[in-house]
């Protein structure tokens, strides 16, 4: 057995804080704004599947800007000898880490084979890890739940993780719900199976030598900070995309710096936004993923309605947010008046 690349320090220090694979959501333009927020966190693309990869249109598909590292490039699939190629091409487009997706639960996914119903075939995930990191030289990491409808025993969730990891697998990203594979949709199954983070606490206790990030449901800073007593990193999705300050304040509570106003962030962003916009990207595919900078601040409804209403119109360009910005300011110094 090969162990996937070894972490070292940078990457143990990164998995600390990441931003969870969010389909539709976590684009190259999203992690991008990301990386300005967080610049130590670990970010995570959408989920591609390993066929997309392999034949599809890898430059739209494996889109990555030079600053968004450390980023991982998630993989959808269960061939061995599919992910195996597509992590080697993941690994040579730049990525600096491939994680396998073994829990997302819809119904395209199930009928694929792939997604959360691998946690029930432990041996066909350890093969396409074990594939997956003999045919790449950057971290090979699992993404999962606690198990599926009606499993309620650690010791099968314990029984998987060790499979995965005698193929060599030294990083977890447990999801700590099940996923329930009949009669809830996807966006239930993020929030009605109950969260179980004492499993995922449970799993570093006793392997305290693979790396175990909990993820499910963290929405505060104290909540984020107060697993890190636990496992090695905190995973935020949800609550990263729709309020993501957030994300820059744990990055500055976690790894130092000054903490930065969400205006001098966004400014900070501008250099990305011009570079886009001159290649011919619209800018409502940008700023939809900024909508949440203002998120319960007083200004935050004028930012987002003049970004909403503004942003698709043809020509729309930077000057468009410093509008929102300066009604989100004047907004701000009324209420502080
Ligand atoms: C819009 C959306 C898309 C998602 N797409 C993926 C995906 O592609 N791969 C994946 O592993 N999980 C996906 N998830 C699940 C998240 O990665 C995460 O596990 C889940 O939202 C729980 O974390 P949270 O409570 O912090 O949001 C998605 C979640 C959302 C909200």
């Amino acid at each position: 057995m090969t162990a996937s690349a070894a972490p070292d320090r940078a990457y143990a220090r990164s998995i600390r804080l990441s931003v969870a694979p969010m389909m539709d959501w976590t684009d190259s333009h999203c992690r991008a704004f990301h990386r300005v927020l967080a610049p130590n966190a670990r970010l995570y693309t959408e989920m591609v599947h390993a066929n997309a990869v392999i034949h599809g249109d890898r430059g739209r598909l494996l889109a990555m800007d030079a600053s968004e590292h450390p980023v991982a490039l998630q993989l959808g699939g269960s061939e061995p000898a599919l992910l195996a190629q597509a992590a080697r091409i993941g690994a040579e487009w730049g990525f600096d880490e491939i994680n396998l997706n073994c829990g997302c639960p819809s119904d395209r996914v199930q009928a694929g084979r792939f997604g959360a119903c691998l946690m029930r075939e432990p041996a066909l995930v350890a093969d396409g890890v074990a594939a997956m990191i003999a045919a790449c030289d950057v971290p090979v990491t699992v993404k999962c739940r606690l198990g599926v409808d009606d499993d309620h025993e650690y010791e099968r969730f314990a029984a998987f993780i060790d499979t995965v990891a005698q193929a060599g697998c030294r990083t977890f990203v447990v999801h700590a719900r099940n996923a329930w594979l009949q009669g809830l949709s996807p966006k239930e199954n993020r929030e009605v199976p109950p969260l179980r983070y004492d499993w995922a606490y449970r799993l570093k206790r006793e392997r305290p030598a693979l790396t175990i990030v909990v993820n499910g449901g963290i929405a505060a800073q104290d909540e984020a900070t107060r697993h890190l007593d636990h496992v090695d990193g905190a995973m935020l999705g949800r609550a990263a995309y729709h309020d993501p300050y957030l994300l820059h304040r744990l990055d500055v509570a976690w790894y130092g710096g000054e903490l930065r106003t969400r205006a001098e962030l966004l400014r900070a962003y501008r250099p990305y936004v011009e570079a886009q916009l001159a290649r011919g990207v619209f800018l409502k595919h940008i700023t939809r993923h900024v909508l949440g900078l203002f998120a319960g601040e007083r200004g935050g409804r004028a930012f987002r309605q003049v970004l909403s209403e503004g942003a698709h119109k043809p020509g729309a360009d930077w000057s468009l947010i410093e509008r929102a910005l300066g009604l989100t300011e004047e907004g701000l110094r009324s209420d502080a008046a």
